[in-house]
Protein backbone atom coordinates (compact mmCIF):
# COMPACT_ATOMS: atom_id res chain seq x y z
CA UNK A 1 0.00 0.00 0.00
CA UNK A 2 1.39 3.25 -1.11
CA UNK A 3 2.12 5.44 1.61
CA UNK A 4 -0.25 8.45 2.39
CA UNK A 5 2.50 11.35 2.42
CA UNK A 6 6.14 10.25 0.51
CA UNK A 7 9.38 11.98 2.28
CA UNK A 8 11.69 9.49 1.44
CA UNK A 9 11.46 9.00 -2.48
CA UNK A 10 10.97 12.55 -2.71
CA UNK A 11 13.97 13.04 -0.59
CA UNK A 12 16.67 11.16 -2.15
CA UNK A 13 15.13 10.91 -5.79
CA UNK A 14 15.58 14.24 -5.55
CA UNK A 15 18.42 15.34 -3.10
CA UNK A 16 20.60 17.56 -5.19
CA UNK A 17 17.48 19.76 -6.30
CA UNK A 18 18.07 23.69 -5.33
CA UNK A 19 14.95 23.64 -3.25
CA UNK A 20 15.61 20.79 -1.36
CA UNK A 21 19.64 21.82 -0.82
CA UNK A 22 18.14 24.99 0.26
CA UNK A 23 16.07 24.01 2.95
CA UNK A 24 18.37 21.82 4.26
CA UNK A 25 20.99 24.27 4.33
CA UNK A 26 18.55 26.45 6.47
CA UNK A 27 17.53 23.54 8.82
CA UNK A 28 20.65 22.08 9.56
CA UNK A 29 23.84 23.14 11.07
CA UNK A 30 25.55 21.45 7.74
CA UNK A 31 24.09 19.63 5.20
CA UNK A 32 24.47 16.07 5.13
CA UNK A 33 21.75 15.09 2.96
CA UNK A 34 20.00 14.04 6.12
CA UNK A 35 16.23 13.26 6.31
CA UNK A 36 16.05 12.75 10.05
CA UNK A 37 16.37 15.09 13.10
CA UNK A 38 20.33 14.58 13.18
CA UNK A 39 22.61 17.71 12.95
CA UNK A 40 26.40 17.88 12.63
CA UNK A 41 27.22 18.55 16.28
CA UNK A 42 24.81 16.11 17.39
CA UNK A 43 26.24 13.02 15.01
CA UNK A 44 29.59 14.54 16.37
CA UNK A 45 28.60 13.29 20.26
CA UNK A 46 27.32 10.49 19.05
CA UNK A 47 30.57 9.46 17.08
CA UNK A 48 32.08 10.30 20.49
CA UNK A 49 30.43 7.96 22.40
CA UNK A 50 31.06 4.84 19.77
CA UNK A 51 34.50 5.43 20.45
CA UNK A 52 35.44 4.68 17.11
CA UNK A 53 38.95 5.04 15.44
CA UNK A 54 40.93 3.82 12.28
CA UNK A 55 41.27 -0.16 12.46
CA UNK A 56 37.51 -0.58 13.80
CA UNK A 57 33.97 -1.39 11.81
CA UNK A 58 30.78 0.27 12.05
CA UNK A 59 28.00 -0.30 10.63
CA UNK A 60 24.59 2.19 10.23
CA UNK A 61 21.20 0.79 9.63
CA UNK A 62 18.87 2.95 7.70
CA UNK A 63 21.79 4.84 6.30
CA UNK A 64 19.72 7.09 3.79
CA UNK A 65 21.97 9.08 1.65
CA UNK A 66 24.83 8.25 3.52
CA UNK A 67 25.75 11.64 4.59
CA UNK A 68 26.45 11.06 8.46
CA UNK A 69 28.34 7.73 7.81
CA UNK A 70 30.96 9.32 5.30
CA UNK A 71 31.09 11.97 8.10
CA UNK A 72 32.03 9.51 10.45
CA UNK A 73 34.36 7.54 8.38
CA UNK A 74 36.30 10.87 7.62
CA UNK A 75 36.24 11.59 11.35
CA UNK A 76 37.01 8.91 12.57
CA UNK A 77 39.10 7.00 10.24
CA UNK A 78 36.55 4.09 11.12
CA UNK A 79 35.44 1.33 7.48
CA UNK A 80 31.55 2.00 7.81
CA UNK A 81 29.18 0.17 6.20
CA UNK A 82 25.44 1.50 5.93
CA UNK A 83 22.53 -0.20 4.61
CA UNK A 84 18.59 1.22 3.87
CA UNK A 85 15.92 -0.10 2.25
CA UNK A 86 15.34 2.86 0.03
CA UNK A 87 17.48 2.06 -3.55
CA UNK A 88 17.94 5.95 -4.37
CA UNK A 89 19.35 6.62 -1.28
CA UNK A 90 21.80 4.09 -1.59
CA UNK A 91 22.27 5.39 -5.20
CA UNK A 92 23.10 8.53 -3.52
CA UNK A 93 25.09 7.08 -0.98
CA UNK A 94 27.46 5.28 -2.75
CA UNK A 95 28.03 8.74 -5.37
CA UNK A 96 28.65 10.30 -1.80
CA UNK A 97 31.08 7.64 -0.84
CA UNK A 98 32.99 8.10 -4.34
CA UNK A 99 33.13 11.51 -4.38
CA UNK A 100 34.95 12.21 -1.15
CA UNK A 101 37.30 9.45 -1.77
CA UNK A 102 36.15 7.10 1.00
CA UNK A 103 34.87 4.12 -1.38
CA UNK A 104 38.33 1.94 -0.16
CA UNK A 105 36.73 2.00 3.52
CA UNK A 106 33.06 2.72 2.73
CA UNK A 107 30.38 1.26 1.15
CA UNK A 108 26.43 1.09 1.28
CA UNK A 109 24.08 -1.62 0.69
CA UNK A 110 20.87 -2.46 -0.36
CA UNK A 111 18.65 -4.30 2.64
CA UNK A 112 15.61 -4.84 4.42
CA UNK A 113 17.10 -4.03 8.64
CA UNK A 114 13.28 -5.66 10.02
CA UNK A 115 15.34 -8.80 8.58
CA UNK A 116 18.09 -10.59 9.98
CA UNK A 117 20.99 -8.27 8.42
CA UNK A 118 23.35 -9.49 5.42
CA UNK A 119 26.84 -9.90 8.29
CA UNK A 120 28.36 -12.64 9.80
CA UNK A 121 28.35 -12.95 13.51
CA UNK A 122 30.55 -10.41 15.16
CA UNK A 123 31.29 -8.27 11.79
CA UNK A 124 31.50 -4.82 13.60
CA UNK A 125 32.59 -2.52 16.42
CA UNK A 126 30.10 0.01 16.07
CA UNK A 127 26.43 -0.08 15.69
CA UNK A 128 24.32 3.21 14.63
CA UNK A 129 21.16 3.84 13.90
CA UNK A 130 19.59 7.15 13.72
CA UNK A 131 16.05 8.20 14.22
CA UNK A 132 15.23 4.95 11.64
CA UNK A 133 14.49 2.21 14.29
CA UNK A 134 10.74 3.31 14.71
CA UNK A 135 10.32 2.08 10.98
CA UNK A 136 11.16 -1.78 11.25
CA UNK A 137 8.74 -3.63 13.28
CA UNK A 138 9.94 -6.04 15.93
CA UNK A 139 12.27 -4.37 18.16
CA UNK A 140 13.13 -7.78 19.95
CA UNK A 141 14.18 -9.15 17.03
CA UNK A 142 16.18 -6.20 15.58
CA UNK A 143 18.13 -5.76 19.00
CA UNK A 144 19.14 -9.32 19.32
CA UNK A 145 20.00 -9.14 15.70
CA UNK A 146 22.15 -5.93 16.08
CA UNK A 147 23.83 -7.80 19.26
CA UNK A 148 24.44 -10.70 17.26
CA UNK A 149 26.82 -8.73 13.96
CA UNK A 150 28.22 -6.58 16.87
CA UNK A 151 31.86 -8.38 18.28
CA UNK A 152 32.08 -8.50 22.46
CA UNK A 153 33.14 -5.00 23.44
CA UNK A 154 31.44 -3.32 20.55
CA UNK A 155 28.85 -0.68 21.19
CA UNK A 156 25.31 0.50 20.30
CA UNK A 157 24.17 3.50 19.75
CA UNK A 158 20.23 4.66 18.29
CA UNK A 159 17.94 6.60 18.71
CA UNK A 160 14.16 6.62 19.03
CA UNK A 161 11.99 9.67 17.78
CA UNK A 162 8.58 7.81 18.80
CA UNK A 163 9.06 7.31 22.66
CA UNK A 164 5.16 7.94 23.98
CA UNK A 165 5.23 10.11 26.87
CA UNK A 166 1.79 11.55 26.72
CA UNK A 167 -1.65 11.40 25.08
CA UNK A 168 -1.73 11.35 21.15
CA UNK A 169 -5.37 11.22 19.59
CA UNK A 170 -5.77 8.73 16.52
CA UNK A 171 -5.27 12.14 14.25
CA UNK A 172 -2.55 12.97 16.04
CA UNK A 173 -1.28 9.79 15.31
CA UNK A 174 -1.67 9.27 11.97
CA UNK A 175 -0.23 12.35 10.74
CA UNK A 176 2.80 11.96 12.87
CA UNK A 177 2.71 8.28 10.89
CA UNK A 178 1.70 9.64 7.39
CA UNK A 179 5.32 8.95 5.79
CA UNK A 180 4.87 4.95 6.68
CA UNK A 181 5.38 2.33 8.68
CA UNK A 182 5.65 3.57 12.47
CA UNK A 183 6.42 1.47 15.41
CA UNK A 184 5.04 3.96 19.04
CA UNK A 185 7.03 2.83 21.65
CA UNK A 186 6.09 3.41 25.54
CA UNK A 187 9.18 5.36 27.85
CA UNK A 188 11.37 2.36 29.12
CA UNK A 189 10.31 -0.25 26.86
CA UNK A 190 14.10 0.11 24.53
CA UNK A 191 16.38 -0.16 27.94
CA UNK A 192 14.23 -3.29 29.06
CA UNK A 193 13.93 -4.83 25.37
CA UNK A 194 18.22 -4.28 25.48
CA UNK A 195 18.93 -5.94 28.39
CA UNK A 196 16.48 -8.68 27.33
CA UNK A 197 18.60 -8.82 24.04
CA UNK A 198 22.35 -9.18 26.39
CA UNK A 199 23.28 -5.40 26.14
CA UNK A 200 24.68 -3.31 29.17
CA UNK A 201 22.80 -0.10 28.88
CA UNK A 202 24.99 2.94 29.33
CA UNK A 203 23.74 6.10 28.99
CA UNK A 204 19.95 7.04 28.04
CA UNK A 205 19.00 10.57 27.21
CA UNK A 206 16.15 12.85 26.19
CA UNK A 207 16.91 14.69 22.27
CA UNK A 208 12.98 15.88 21.89
CA UNK A 209 14.12 19.18 21.66
CA UNK A 210 16.44 18.87 18.78
CA UNK A 211 12.72 17.53 16.82
CA UNK A 212 10.55 20.73 18.30
CA UNK A 213 13.52 23.03 16.75
CA UNK A 214 14.40 20.85 13.53
CA UNK A 215 11.37 20.19 12.51
CA UNK A 216 9.88 23.82 12.67
CA UNK A 217 13.41 25.16 10.71
CA UNK A 218 12.47 22.35 7.95
CA UNK A 219 8.62 23.27 7.89
CA UNK A 220 9.31 26.89 7.59
CA UNK A 221 12.42 26.67 5.17
CA UNK A 222 9.95 24.82 3.33
CA UNK A 223 7.15 26.83 3.50
CA UNK A 224 9.42 29.70 1.81
CA UNK A 225 9.82 27.99 -1.18
CA UNK A 226 6.42 26.32 -1.87
CA UNK A 227 6.24 27.34 -5.30
CA UNK A 228 9.73 25.27 -6.12
CA UNK A 229 9.05 22.77 -4.18
CA UNK A 230 5.17 22.05 -5.26
CA UNK A 231 6.42 22.07 -9.33
CA UNK A 232 8.86 18.84 -7.36
CA UNK A 233 6.52 17.21 -5.31
CA UNK A 234 3.07 18.52 -6.15
CA UNK A 235 0.37 19.96 -4.16
CA UNK A 236 -0.86 17.22 -2.25
CA UNK A 237 2.83 16.01 -1.75
CA UNK A 238 3.61 19.62 -0.38
CA UNK A 239 0.70 20.22 1.51
CA UNK A 240 1.22 16.37 3.01
CA UNK A 241 4.66 16.80 4.23
CA UNK A 242 3.58 19.80 5.74
CA UNK A 243 1.11 18.93 7.92
CA UNK A 244 3.62 15.84 8.60
CA UNK A 245 6.19 18.17 9.49
CA UNK A 246 3.25 20.22 11.84
CA UNK A 247 2.51 17.17 13.90
CA UNK A 248 6.28 16.42 14.80
CA UNK A 249 6.74 19.94 15.54
CA UNK A 250 3.65 19.92 18.12
CA UNK A 251 3.60 16.55 19.35
CA UNK A 252 7.85 17.06 20.48
CA UNK A 253 7.48 20.81 20.89
CA UNK A 254 4.89 19.61 23.96
CA UNK A 255 6.49 16.85 24.88
CA UNK A 256 3.87 14.28 24.19
CA UNK A 257 5.91 12.39 21.96
CA UNK A 258 10.08 11.95 22.59
CA UNK A 259 13.50 11.40 21.13
CA UNK A 260 15.49 9.62 23.18
CA UNK A 261 19.10 8.40 22.35
CA UNK A 262 20.59 4.98 23.83
CA UNK A 263 24.00 3.85 23.91
CA UNK A 264 24.99 0.30 24.77
CA UNK A 265 27.32 -2.22 24.82
CA UNK A 266 28.02 -6.36 23.93
CA UNK A 267 29.69 -7.50 27.33
C1 LIG B 1 14.27 9.28 9.16
S1 LIG B 1 15.18 8.52 7.85
C2 LIG B 1 16.79 8.54 8.56
C3 LIG B 1 17.87 8.35 7.54
C4 LIG B 1 19.26 8.66 8.07
N1 LIG B 1 19.57 7.80 9.19
C5 LIG B 1 19.32 10.12 8.52
O1 LIG B 1 19.48 10.37 9.71
O2 LIG B 1 19.19 10.99 7.64
C6 LIG B 1 14.67 6.83 8.01
C7 LIG B 1 15.37 5.88 7.05
O3 LIG B 1 14.93 4.55 7.32
C8 LIG B 1 14.91 3.85 6.10
N2 LIG B 1 14.12 2.62 6.29
C9 LIG B 1 12.80 2.52 6.53
N3 LIG B 1 12.45 1.23 6.66
C10 LIG B 1 13.58 0.50 6.51
C11 LIG B 1 13.88 -0.90 6.54
N4 LIG B 1 12.91 -1.81 6.76
N5 LIG B 1 15.15 -1.30 6.35
C12 LIG B 1 16.14 -0.38 6.11
N6 LIG B 1 15.91 0.95 6.07
C13 LIG B 1 14.66 1.38 6.27
C14 LIG B 1 14.32 4.85 5.13
O4 LIG B 1 14.54 4.49 3.78
C15 LIG B 1 15.05 6.12 5.57
O5 LIG B 1 16.25 6.28 4.85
Amino acid sequence: MPNEVDLYDGHYGHLDADPLVAVRRETYDEDLGQASWITLAEAREFLRALELAPGLSALEVACGSGGVLCRMALETGASCVGVDINPEGIEAATRRAHTLGLASRVSFQLADAGRSLPFPDESFDAVFCNDSINHLPGRLEVLRDWFRVLRSGGRVLFTDPIVVTGQLTNEEIRARSAIGFFLFTPLGCNERLLAESGFLVRDVRDLTEAVASVSRRWRDARGRRRDALVRLEGEQGFDGLQRFLDAVHTLAAERRLSRFVYLASKP
